[in-house]
Parts: structure tokens; sequence; C-alpha cells
């Protein structure tokens, strides 16, 4: 077997959480160019179907899907449309996840809700959902993403690194409890990484913040989406066949 094929995601189907925009798009496109079939979702079908287009135009095979997380039953109906519409799943990366930056005093409870209900809750949700989809498959694998601040909270976003500590938690439960299916479950935590998530969209303030953030890791500066897809690649592919229950960082060496 050559070498790069351990690494391509030939033959799979893979459903990527929150893939609309950010690094979700960026695994999306990345996937696809790996040789999966990629199911695409957003809160709404029309920015779903834009990133499914892009698939499309460079010769990739992509369904789309509204989904929104801080439903009750969506992760049930997103796997039984799965089923109905494409008869097989490989891959589930849980990537959807919201960040509301406020200290533990100004927190309310429907704020610590919101963000428990879609950075953890959804997908501990989704993937017990996606669960009879991905025993069937031959080598399936699960990752979920997580963040830096798990590792090492930070003021002011303590619900948000919380949430992220919990599924790094909760993927060791899966890894354990899946093992026995061959079904391989992982967490990847991203250093800061340009998308909407954290840029101000004031072009000087965004500015000020890439230098503040790109000085607090070795490579100094932030990374491009495309650096965290490959990483999530590599464990959703044959090529990381022996790795269950790690946490694998990419974040330029922040945590160091
Ligand atoms: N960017 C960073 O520096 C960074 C650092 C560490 C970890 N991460 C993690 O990396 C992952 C991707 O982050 P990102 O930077 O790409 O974020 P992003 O650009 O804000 O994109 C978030 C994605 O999640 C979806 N989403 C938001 N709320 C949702 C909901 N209620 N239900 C379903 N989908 C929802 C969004 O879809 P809509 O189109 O519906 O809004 C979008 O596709 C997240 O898990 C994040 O915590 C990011």
């Amino acid at each position: 077997m050559a070498v790069t094929s351990r690494f391509d995601l030939i033959g799979k189907v893979a459903l990527i959480t929150g893939s609309s925009r950010g690094i979700g798009e960026s695994m999306a496109l990345d996937f696809s160019a790996a040789g999966a079939e990629v199911i695409v979702t957003g809160r709404k079908l029309q920015a779903a179907e834009a990133v499914v287009d892009k698939v499309r135009q460079s010769g990739g095979q992509a369904t789309a899907y509204a989904y929104d997380a801080t439903l009750q039953g969506e992760p049930e109906a997103l796997a039984e449309n799965i089923r109905r519409d494409l008869g097989r799943l490989d891959i589930l990366v849980n990537n959807a996840a919201i960040l509301r930056p406020h200290t533990v005093e100004k927190l309310s409870y429907e704020e610590f809700e919101e963000i428990f209900t879609v950075n953890t809750r959804a997908a501990v949700f989704l993937s017990k959902a996606c669960f009879p989809l991905l025993k069937e498959s031959e080598a399936a694998a699960v990752v979920n993403i997580a963040a830096a601040g798990a590792h090492r909270p930070l003021g002011g976003i303590g619900a948000y690194c919380a949430s992220k500590a919990a599924i790094i938690n909760f993927t060791n439960t899966l890894a354990r409890e899946w093992a026995p299916t061959g079904i391989r479950v992982n967490a990847l935590t991203p250093g800061s990484v340009a998308t909407d998530m954290i840029l101000p969209t004031d072009p000087e303030r965004r500015e000020k913040f890439e230098k503040d953030m790109a000085g607090q890791n070795l490579m100094n500066r932030l990374a491009d989406p495309i650096e965290i897809a490959q990483a999530v690649r590599f464990l959703v592919s044959p090529a990381a066949s022996f790795i269950t229950g790690q946490t694998l960082v990419a974040d330029g060496g922040y945590l160091a």
C-alpha cells in the first residue's frame, strides 16, 4: 500500500458539524480533496449549501443539512436523514461551537446553558445518534474539537473553557465504550485560529488582536483553518488506526 493512501479518505462519508464556515468549512474542503464524501451543516441550509457548491466545484461530493445544536431532537433527526439519504457514515467531527465572552460575574444561567448545550451536550447526543451508523463502518472515527482553554483556562471565557474540558473528558468515555466496536474516538485542541469566532470585525481592532494573539504561541502567528483541518484528517484517517482516547494539540506551541 502506498504511503499516501494511509492518509487519504477515499470511500468514506464524513459528517462535520458547523462546516458552513471557519475550521469546519476547511475540513469539508480538505476531507473532500482527500477523497471523502462530506456532509456539511450550519444552522441555515443556505450557508451549508454554499460550502457544498465549493466542494462540488472542486470535483467532490457533498450534501448539506440544516442543523441547530441548541435543539433537542436535532442530532437524532440528522442521523436519520443521513441513513435515509446516504446510508452510511464513517467519520463524525463534532466541530460546531459557540464562544460567549463573559466573566463569571456577568455570566447568566441562559448563557451557561447555551454554551454547554452547543459545545458539549449536542456533541454527546449526536455521537450517540450516529453510533448505529458508525458501528456499521469498517473503520469509523470520531473527533471532538476542543480548545486550549480546556487545558489552561482563561479569565473571561470560563464557561467555554469548561464546556471544552467536558468534551475532552467525554471523548475518553466514548473511546472506552466504543473500542470493542472498532470505533476510534479522539479530540483535537486547536490554538488560536483566524476565524469569525475570535477575530474582531473592525479592521483596526482585528490587526491589534491578531498581533496580541500571535505573540502568545511559539510560532508567533495564528493558525490558518486548513492547518487544523489537516490535523483532524490525520486523526480520522487509516494512518491513525491505533490512536484512540487521545487529544492531539495543534496550537503552535501555546501550551508548551
Ligand atoms: N477559532 C479559534 O481560535 C478556535 C480555537 C480553539 C478551538 N476552536 C474550536 O474550533 C471549532 C470551530 O471554530 P471556528 O473558529 O471555525 O468557529 P466559527 O467560525 O465561529 O464557526 C462556528 C461553526 O459552528 C456553527 N454553529 C454555531 N452555533 C451553532 C448551533 N447552535 N448549531 C449548529 N451549528 C452551530 C456555525 O454555523 P452557523 O453558520 O449556523 O453560524 C459555524 O459553522 C469550534 O469547536 C471552536 O470551539 C476554535
